[in-house]
C-alpha cells in the first residue's frame, strides 16, 4: 500500500484509520514543505485541481477559498461559509504531482487552498497535534480506493432506505404523520419513510414519546410497517435535565455528562431549554446512551436520525447573561450606530460560542480533555454510540442511522445528511457538487434535504431537485416549519404528476444504485464521482457526474433553463427520460453539445460498453419485484455487468459478491450474451435492448 504516516506532537487516537501504517521520518515528507511544525504548504501549478473536503462549500475543485475543519451549526450555507457540520480532512490534488493528503486530528484545521495566494496551498493546524498520511496511487481513482483502505469500510444502510423518505419540522402528531401516508397513498406516490423531528418526543426528551400525540405509538409503527412505510425518529445530543427524566438521572449519577471545569455537568441550552451533552468520547458513555435506542428500537423502530452533534449550543448561562446585561443597560439610551450593533451581535452571537466550547471537558481514557480540542469528534462518536448499539441488539441486522455532524472515522457507522439547506436553486447546484466530494472521504449513503429545509420553494425547483435526487442513496424530502409545504402531494395537478413520474423513476432504477453502492462500499469505490475519475486526461467538468459505474448524469440546476451544455468525454447514449416506462436513446458523439431538456426530463448518459440495469417501481423498496429486469446496454465492443442484491436486511453481504454477471459481445451482426448467475439467483428473466453507435437497436431475452 503506498501510504505514508508522518506524526506530530501527540496525537488523540480518533481511530479514523483503520490501517496499521509505520510511522515515516518527517524529512522524508513528500509533496510538502512543513513550516513552524504546524503549516504544510505546496506549490500550486495554474491547472492543478484540489478534490475533497467532503461536506463544505463551493464546487467540486475546492480551489480558490479558506476552510475551516470544525463541525459548525451552520445554516446559512453560502459561499462566504467556510464550514459546514462536518470535518471532513481528506484531499486530493491532481496536476503537476498527484497525490492525497489526509490530516488526522481531533480539533480545527484550516485548508487555506488559494485563498491568501492563488498559487499556494496551506494547511494549518492550530493545535499542533495530528498525523498526515501522504497517499499515493497510479490515478484518481486508486488514491481514492487506497485512502477508503486506510479508513475502513463505508456503513451499509438497509435496503428500505433507498426509498423515498418524507421529513418537516412541523408534524406534530399521529394525525399529522398519517395524512402525510394518506397524500401518498392517495396520489398513489411511493414512499418508504417519514422522519420524526423533535415534536414526536415529550418536551424535547430523547428516548421519550410525546403520549398525548402519539398514543399506542408501538402499534402505530407495525401498522405503518405494514403499508411499507417506516417510521425514522430524531435523537438529539442535548439531553434535558429535568428532575425523574432517566436519561437525565442516570447520566448525571454515572457521571456520564461533560462536565464544566469545576466537574460538574456542564450545562448548554438547545430545544428543551438546558440540557447536558452525553460524553461520547467516553467509551462506557457512549455504551450507555446508544443503549437508549433500544428503547425505540424495541417499539419496532429500524432507522434514526442524530442531530445537533456539532454540538449545537442555543446560549450558555454565561452568553445569555451577557446578552441580557448588554439589553438592559441599553435601555431608555440613545444608541448610536457601534452600540446598536454592539447589542444586536450580542444576541446574534448568542450560540456556538468558541468560548462555550472552551468551557467543559470531556474524559477520554481516564484523562480530562477540553472539548474544542476534540470538538470535530463528537457527532462522530453521537454515531457511533447508536451503530455499537445496534450491533448489540440484533448484530446481523442493518439499522438506519445517519447524522448531521461527522467527521472521517464516522463513515464507518453510518450516513449523513448534509444540514439545513434552502430552496434555492444554487444549494441544488451545491447538492450536485458536494456528492463526488462526500463520497471520497467515504460518505457514501448521504443527500442533502430534498427541495431545500429552509425557505419557499417553487414547483420547478421541487421537479428539478428531485430529478437529481433520484440518484443520492438517502433520497429525504425535509423542510422546517413556517415554509411552503413541499410534499409532492402539496403541488399543483400536473405537478403531482410529475413529481410522482420521478419518484417512480427512482424505484424503478434501485436495481441499478442498489448494486452499484454496495459494489462501491465493498470494495471501497466512490458512487458518485467526478467525471475525470474515469477520463483523466480531460478537464474537470463540475456539473456533470458519474453515478456507479455504467451513467453519467448531467442536470439541470437553473431556473427557468430548457436546457443545458454539456460535455462528452467519450460518445454516450443520451436517454432524456421522462418516465422510465417511455424509452428512446440518442447516440451523442464526443464533445460539446447543448441537449433539450423539458422540465419533466431527467438526461441520463449510459457510458459506452457499458448496461443500466431497471426493474419496475413499487410503492415501497420491500414490494420491488426483481424477478424480471431490463438491460439497457450501449454496445461498441463488448459490455459487461456484474449485477449485487441481496435481502438488504442482514449483513449476509459479506458472503456474496454478485448475483449474475453479464457480457454482450458484439459478433459479426449480432451480439452473443454471455451470463453466469448464482444457483439460486433470484433473478429469472432479463430483457436486453442493445444499442450500438449507430444507433441500432437489438432486443433480446434470457432466462437465467
Ligand atoms: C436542525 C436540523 C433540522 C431539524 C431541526 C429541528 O435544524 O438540522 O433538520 O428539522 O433541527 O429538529
Amino acid at each position: 500500500m503506498r501510504i505514508k504516516k508522518f506524526c506530530f506532537g501527540t496525537v488523540i487516537n480518533t481511530e479514523a484509520v483503520v490501517l496499521n501504517v509505520e510511522e515515516s521520518n518527517k524529512g522524508e515528507m513528500p509533496y510538502l514543505k512543513i513550516e513552524n511544525e504546524n503549516e504544510l504548504t505546496y506549490e500550486l501549478e495554474k491547472n492543478d485541481v484540489i478534490y475533497g473536503l467532503g461536506e463544505n462549500v463551493r464546487g467540486i475543485n475546492k480551489r480558490g477559498w479558506i476552510y475551516e475543519s470544525f463541525c459548525s451549526d451552520e445554516f446559512d450555507h453560502s459561499e462566504d461559509r467556510k464550514s459546514l457540520y462536518a470535518a471532513h480532512n481528506f484531499l486530493i490534488i491532481q496536476g503537476r504531482e498527484t497525490f492525497g493528503v489526509f490530516i488526522d486530528c481531533t480539533g480545527k484545521v484550516i485548508f487555506d487552498l488559494g485563498y491568501t495566494k492563488k498559487d499556494s496551498m496551506s494547511i494549518k493546524i492550530p493545535e499542533n497535534n495530528f498525523n498526515v498520511y501522504i497517499i499515493n496511487g497510479n490515478s484518481l481513482k486508486e488514491i481514492a480506493k487506497n485512502f477508503r483502505k486506510l479508513i475502513g469500510k463505508s456503513y451499509i444502510a438497509p435496503k428500505w432506505a433507498f426509498g423515498y423518505q418524507q421529513s418537516r419540522w412541523g408534524y406534530k402528531s399521529k394525525e399529522d404523520i398519517l395524512n402525510v401516508v394518506k397524500g401518498f397513498k392517495n396520489n398513489d406516490i411511493p414512499i418508504d419513510g417519514v422522519c420524526l423531528d423533535i415534536d414526536y418526543m415529550e418536551r424535547f426528551k430523547d428516548f421519550t414519546i410525546n403520549k398525548e400525540t402519539y398514543d399506542d405509538f408501538e402499534n402505530f409503527v407495525k401498522d405503518l410497517k405494514s403499508q411499507g412505510v417506516r417510521l425514522i425518529p430524531i435523537i438529539d445530543a442535548g439531553v434535558k435535565i429535568e428532575k425523574g427524566y432517566e436519561v437525565y438521572e442516570e447520566g448525571v449519577e454515572k457521571g456520564y455528562f461533560c462536565v464544566n471545569e469545576n466537574n460538574e455537568p456542564f450545562i448548554a441550552a438547545v430545544w428543551p431549554g438546558k440540557v447536558h451533552f452525553p460524553d461520547f468520547l467516553n467509551k462506557d458513555a457512549r455504551a450507555w446512551f446508544g443503549r437508549k435506542y433500544k428503547y425505540l428500537t424495541g417499539k419496532g423502530i429500524e432507522g434514526f436520525w442524530n442531530d445537533m452533534n456539532e454540538p449545537a449550543i442555543f446560549y450558555t448561562e454565561k452568553s445569555l447573561k451577557k446578552a441580557l446585561d448588554k439589553a438592559y443597560d441599553s435601555k431608555d439610551k440613545n444608541l448610536d450606530v457601534y452600540s446598536f450593533f454592539d447589542l444586536k451581535d450580542s444576541f446574534l452571537e448568542i450560540g456556538n460560542r468558541l468560548e462555550d466550547y472552551e468551557s467543559f471537558y470531556h474524559s477520554i481514557d481516564g484523562k480530562f480533555i477540553r472539548h474544542d480540542k476534540v470538538h470535530n469528534l463528537y457527532g462522530y462518536n453521537m454515531t457511533r454510540s447508536a451503530a455499537e448499539a445496534f450491533q448489540e441488539i440484533d448484530s446481523n441486522k442493518r439499522f438506519l442511522i445517519f447524522s448531521r455532524a461527522s467527521t472521517i472515522g464516522a463513515h464507518r457507522y453510518g450516513g449523513i445528511w448534509t444540514g439545513d439547506n434552502k430552496s434555492w436553486w444554487s444549494h441544488l447546484e451545491m447538492n450536485i457538487k458536494m456528492m463526488p466530494n462526500l463520497n471520497l472521504c467515504g460518505f457514501l449513503y448521504s443527500g442533502a434535504d430534498t427541495v431545500g429545509f429552509g425557505c419557499d420553494c417553487t414547483e420547478d425547483l421541487a421537479i428539478r431537485w428531485n430529478e437529481f435526487s433520484i440518484f443520492t442513496p438517502l433520497y429525504r424530502n425535509h423542510s422546517t416549519k413556517g415554509t411552503r409545504n413541499q410534499e409532492p402531494y402539496n403541488f399543483s395537478q400536473n405537478t403531482i404528476e410529475t413529481l410522482r413520474t420521478i419518484i417512480e423513476n427512482r424505484y424503478a432504477f434501485i436495481p441499478y444504485i442498489y448494486s452499484e453502492y454496495m459494489k462501491a462500499c465493498k470494495d471501497d469505490e466512490c458512487y458518485f464521482k467526478p467525471m475525470t475519475f474515469e477520463y483523466e486526461d480531460e478537464n474537470l467538468v463540475e456539473d456533470q457526474l458519474l453515478v456507479g459505474d455504467s451513467l453519467m448524469i448531467a442536470p439541470v440546476y437553473k431556473q427557468n433553463a430548457s436546457g443545458r451544455y454539456v460535455y462528452l468525454p467519450e460518445e454516450m447514449l443520451l436517454w432524456n427520460m421522462a418516465s422510465y416506462k417511455d424509452r428512446s436513446f440518442k447516440v451523442l458523439p464526443k464533445g460539446h453539445h447543448y441537449i433539450d431538456v423539458e422540465l419533466e426530463a431527467t438526461p441520463i448518459f449510459i457510458r459506452k460498453n457499458k448496461i443500466l440495469v431497471i426493474g419496475k417501481h413499487s410503492n415501497c423498496v420491500d414490494n420491488l419485484n426483481n424477478e424480471e429486469l431490463d438491460l439497457i446496454a450501449f454496445v461498441d465492443n463488448k459490455a459487461c455487468y456484474n449485477y449485487y442484491d441481496d435481502d438488504g436486511i442482514t449483513k449476509k453481504y459479506d458472503n456474496q459478491d454478485f448475483q449474475f454477471k453479464i457480457s454482450i459481445q458484439k459478433k459479426d451482426n449480432n451480439y452473443e450474451i454471455g451470463v453466469d448467475a448464482l444457483e439460486n439467483c433470484p433473478v429469472r428473466k432479463l430483457n436486453l435492448t442493445i444499442i450500438d453507435n449507430h444507433g441500432n437497436e437489438v432486443k433480446k431475452k434470457y432466462s437465467i
